[in-house]
């Protein structure tokens, strides 16, 4: 397949990142079929890529025809099979937990037609396993986007074992006709490379602050006053979702060992579902 064959993308998964890359698909011209597993689910993601393309119109970063274009290229869908019945490309974005993904795989194997690249939005997962659920691993990558996926440019696009070149090359230039900078990450390894080095960073400010030895605002502030980073590490965790950061670091420690253990910090907030800006509270309130 060449970037030319790609008229239509199916993104699984309206959540945070999954409403994201839909937008960007849809602002980069593509037909774009959004799905997750509820009405409300899908719904809520389609109104977040509503908000987006109305601030994005309102800083006069687009027109509003082109806001309104770009959201009636949006199809949104609960059926799994229905949403990928023509689709080129199929980006997963759901939840990360190795079980849930390997389930839509299987799903989606069946539904999918034989052409359609798999690219999984996973930011840390093996992609040659979740590749093995399918038959075709060949055609499966990892494409990454960070969050908020409108804002970054960053997209690594990762190698699974049995990756085609091919298919590395057509998601690089997916990514870049999303206006995107690709970086192809060829050793598919916990966290790739970006989470392997933030997502200790956040986890690092949160022992320095559970073991009294400074606080989240001294930490934030030197972040983002003295260190020159746009967000500090708390700030960063309440963007990302503090689950997201917590589950990467769950597996990093799992398969990379006792360096990667998470803060109970992070566990803590994970239990009380204060999981940062989506849920309204975080190490920071949003409400
Ligand atoms: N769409 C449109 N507008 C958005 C938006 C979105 N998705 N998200 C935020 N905005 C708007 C806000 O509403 C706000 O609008 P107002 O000015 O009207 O209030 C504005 O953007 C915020 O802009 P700011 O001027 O305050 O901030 P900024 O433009 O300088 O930068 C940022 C915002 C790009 C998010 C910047 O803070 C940044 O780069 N932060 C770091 C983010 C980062 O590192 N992300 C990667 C995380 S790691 C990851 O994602 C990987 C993983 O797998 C865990």
């Amino acid at each position: 397949m060449e970037l030319d064959d790609i008229n239509t993308i199916t993104v699984l998964g309206a959540g945070n990142m999954g409403h994201g890359i839909a937008e960007v698909a849809a602002l980069a011209g593509y037909q774009v079929n959004l799905r997750d597993i509820n009405e409300e689910f899908v719904q809520n993601g389609y109104d977040q890529i509503e908000w987006s393309l109305g601030k994005l119109a309102e800083k006069d970063q687009l027109s509003d025809e082109e806001a309104n274009a770009a959201l009636e290229r949006v199809a949104t869908y609960v059926d799994l099979a229905e949403s990928v019945s023509d689709a080129d490309v199929v980006i997963e974005a759901v939840p990360e937990k190795m079980d849930i993904k390997k389930d839509v795989y299987t799903e989606l194997e069946a539904a999918a037609p034989d052409h359609t690249i798999f690219a999984t939005n996973t930011s840390s997962l093996s992609i040659s396993e979740l590749a093995d659920v399918t038959e075709r691993p060949e055609q499966f990558c990892g494409m990454h986007f960070f969050n908020p996926p409108v804002r970054m440019q960053l997209v690594e696009v990762i190698s699974g074992a049995e990756t085609a070149e091919e298919t590395m090359d057509v998601i690089s230039d997916l990514a870049e006709a999303m206006d995107k900078t690709p970086v192809r990450v060829h050793k598919d390894s916990p966290g790739f490379i970006v989470n392997r080095i933030l997502v200790p960073l956040m986890n690092e400010a949160a022992w320095a602050v559970e073991s009294g030895d400074t606080t989240i605002a001294e930490v934030d502030s030197t972040a983002k006053y003295e260190i020159g980073l746009p967000m500090g590490s708390f700030e960063l965790a309440d963007q990302v979702g503090i689950d997201v950061g917590y589950h990467v670091l769950q597996y990093m420690h799992e398969v990379l060992g006792d360096a990667y253990e998470p803060c109970p910090l992070l566990e803590e907030k994970v239990e009380e579902e204060k999981l940062g800006k989506k849920t309204g509270k975080g190490f920071y309130d949003y409400e």
